[in-house]
C-alpha cells in the first residue's frame, strides 16, 4: 500500500510575510526570511484510504485549507482518497507556525507515498500553495522566500551549522488564535492605510536581512528583524477591525528582551500572528535568556530550540 511519514519543523520569520498578491496560487506580496527550528516538530503520515480523512493531534477534523490543497494537488497529479494523520509536539494554531510544518510535512509525505518525484523546489512551491510560510520549512537553517526564481519557491541561504543561533520561545497562551493568518492578511490588504508602505519597505528589509545573514552580523539582523516584526504588527493594528494578537505577557516579555539587550546580551525578539514571543539569541546567551523569560509574569513556559533541518521522510527502521 502507498504510505509514508514525514517530519517537518516550524520556521520563524525574521523578515515577515504578511499579504498576498491577487490570484489563486498563494503568492506572497512580500519577500521573507526565516529560520527553521529543531525541537518543535510535526509528524505527518499519509496512506491510501476509502475516503479523505484528516486527523490532527488525535482528532478527526474538517480543515478547509487542507481540503483546498488536496483539490489543487489532484488537478495536477492522480491521487487516491487519503487518510492523513498529523501531530505536533507543540500547541497548534497558536502563532507557533504549525501550518508551516504541517504543509511542508504533508506535501513531503504525499510526494514519497505516491512517487511524485518532485524536486526540492517543486516541493517548496507546492507547500507554498498550502501555506506561504510552509515553502520555507522545506529547507533547514536560514531560508528565503522571495520570488527571485520567478516561481516563488523558497531556497536555503545558510545552513544551520554555519551560524547556530538559539531561539527561546516564551509561550504566553495556548489558545487557538481568533483570526487566522489567511483571513488576517486579507483584512490588512483591504483596510489598512499602511499596506502599500508595508509591502514596499519589506523589500529593502529582505535585502538587508540577506546581507546581515551572509556576514553573520547579529546586531544588524536584530534591528532588521525587530523592525519587520513591529511594522507587521503596526499594519495588523491599523486593519479594520484591528488584528490584535498580543497579550500583556507579550509586552512584558518584549520589555525583558530589551532590558537584556541594554545589559549587553545578544538577543532580539520577534512575534507572529499570536501572543508568543520568540527571542533569537547567540548560542552563549541562551541560558540567561531562557532563565529571564521563564520568570516574566504571564509566561506559561519557555521552549528552547536550535536551528533545524528541512522537511524529511521518516525512514522505517
Ligand atoms: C505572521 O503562512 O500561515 O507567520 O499563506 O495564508 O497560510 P497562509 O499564511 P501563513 O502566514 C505566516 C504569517 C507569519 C509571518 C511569516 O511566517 O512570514
Amino acid at each position: 500500500m502507498n504510505q509514508a511519514t514525514a517530519l517537518a519543523h516550524p520556521n520563524i520569520a525574521l523578515v515577515k510575510y504578511w499579504g498576498k498578491r491577487t490570484g489563486k496560487t498563494n503568492i506572497p506580496a512580500t519577500p521573507s526570511l526565516s529560520i527553521t527550528l529543531d525541537n518543535l516538530v510535526t509528524r505527518t503520515s499519509v496512506r491510501e484510504s476509502e475516503r479523505d480523512q484528516i486527523e490532527i493531534d488525535g482528532k478527526v477534523v474538517s480543515d478547509e485549507k487542507i481540503e483546498d490543497f488536496l483539490v489543487q494537488l489532484r488537478a495536477a497529479y492522480s491521487l487516491p482518497p487519503l487518510s492523513i494523520e498529523s501531530s505536533n509536539n507543540f500547541p497548534t494554531s497558536a502563532g507557533l507556525a504549525s501550518s508551516a510544518s504541517g504543509f511542508a510535512g504533508l506535501l513531503t509525505a504525499i510526494d514519497t507515498a505516491f512517487n511524485l518525484e518532485m524536486s526540492v523546489s517543486e516541493r517548496s512551491i507546492w507547500a507554498r500553495k498550502g501555506s506561504g510560510s510552509a515553502a520555507r520549512s522545506i529547507f533547514g537553517g536560514f531560508a528565503s522566500l522571495d520570488g527571485e526564481s520567478g516561481d516563488w519557491c523558497a531556497r536555503g541561504v545558510l545552513p544551520a551549522r554555519a551560524w547556530p543561533l538559539k531561539v527561546v520561545i516564551a509561550v504566553t497562551s495556548e489558545k487557538t488564535k481568533d483570526v487566522g493568518s489567511t483571513q488576517g492578511m486579507k483584512r490588512s490588504k483591504q483596510t489598512s492605510p499602511y499596506y502599500s508602505a508595508w509591502t514596499e519597505s519589506t523589500k529593502s528589509d529582505h535585502a538587508a536581512g540577506l546581507s546581515a545573514i551572509s556576514q553573520q552580523d547579529f546586531s544588524r539582523l536584530a534591528s532588521i528583524a525587530e523592525s519587520s516584526c513591529l511594522k507587521m504588527h503596526a499594519l495588523m493594528l491599523s486593519s479594520q477591525p484591528p488584528l490584535f494578537y498580543w497579550n500583556g505577557a507579550t509586552v512584558e516579555t518584549i520589555a525583558t528582551v530589551r532590558e537584556l539587550q541594554s545589559a549587553g546580551v545578544s538577543v532580539f525578539f520577534t512575534v507572529d500572528a499570536g501572543p508568543q514571543v520568540k527571542a533569537v539569541c547567540q548560542e552563549d546567551a541562551a541560558d540567561i535568556v531562557a532563565e529571564r523569560l521563564a520568570n516574566v509574569p504571564g509566561v506559561l513556559k519557555t521552549l528552547v530550540c536550535g536551528l533545524g533541518p528541512g522537511a524529511y521522510v521518516d525512514q522505517p527502521r
